[in-house]
């Protein structure tokens, strides 16, 4: 089935009201979601291509979704992209932010009400609730996968596993000379694993 005969049957929701699936669905979405980009990105090496397609395909199947995105370690900061959502701030600093946190942890962040969270970036004031995972290739942290809610608590322990899981699952071997891949792990980084 293709994404449109899918999206005609109804199963990729464009505009479904904000909701936290329970635990079973969240599970059964999140399988959906890797079955999925699985069948789209087998064979694809391009890695703007296989980034721009996770934030799609999780963007749409999540109900409790309302911003999704990379942000990713180029020039000292994490920079933006790709993403879906409304407009979100562009470079976010090590030592600031969720996704600061994240970063330096070099691990995964779930933030309940992002209002408590001291140093939250408030990217639009709609999001409640948030969760960040570190994206490795191979081993290397080279940027983080951010995902906001409008309802409080929407993200947990489901959330956390499958995101890591998804965030960094596609860089096999066969992307080892895509561009974008190179200059994320850097040189010295590719030639070691190489
Ligand atoms: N809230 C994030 C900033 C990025 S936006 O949520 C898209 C943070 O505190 O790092």
């Amino acid at each position: 089935m293709n994404l449109n005969e899918e999206r005609k049957e109804g199963s990729i929701s464009l505009h479904e009201a904000p909701r936290i699936p329970s635990h079973e669905e969240k599970s059964a979405l999140y399988e959906q979601c890797e079955s999925e980009l699985r069948a789209i990105l087998h064979g694809v090496t391009d890695t703007m291509t296989i980034l721009s397609t996770i934030v799609a395909v999780l963007h749409h199947r999540m109900p409790h979704y309302f911003w999704t995105g990379y942000y990713r370690d180029v020039d000292g900061m994490l920079r933006v992209g790709p993403y879906q959502g409304t407009p979100a701030c562009l470079a976010i600093p090590y030592e600031r932010g969720v996704c600061g946190a994240a970063w330096r942890k070099g691990e995964a962040v779930v933030v309940e009400d992002v209002h408590a969270f001291p140093g939250h970036i408030a990217c639009d004031s709609r999001s409640e609730s948030e969760i960040v995972v570190p994206w490795f290739l191979q081993g290397t942290m080279i940027g983080v996968l951010d995902v906001d809610s409008t309802l409080l608590a929407a993200f947990d322990d489901i959330d956390r596993s499958a995101l890591q899981r998804l965030a960094s699952l596609w860089w096999k071997g066969n992307v080892r000379n895509d561009k974008l891949y190179l200059s994320l792990i850097g040189d010295a980084a590719a030639q070691r694993y190489w």
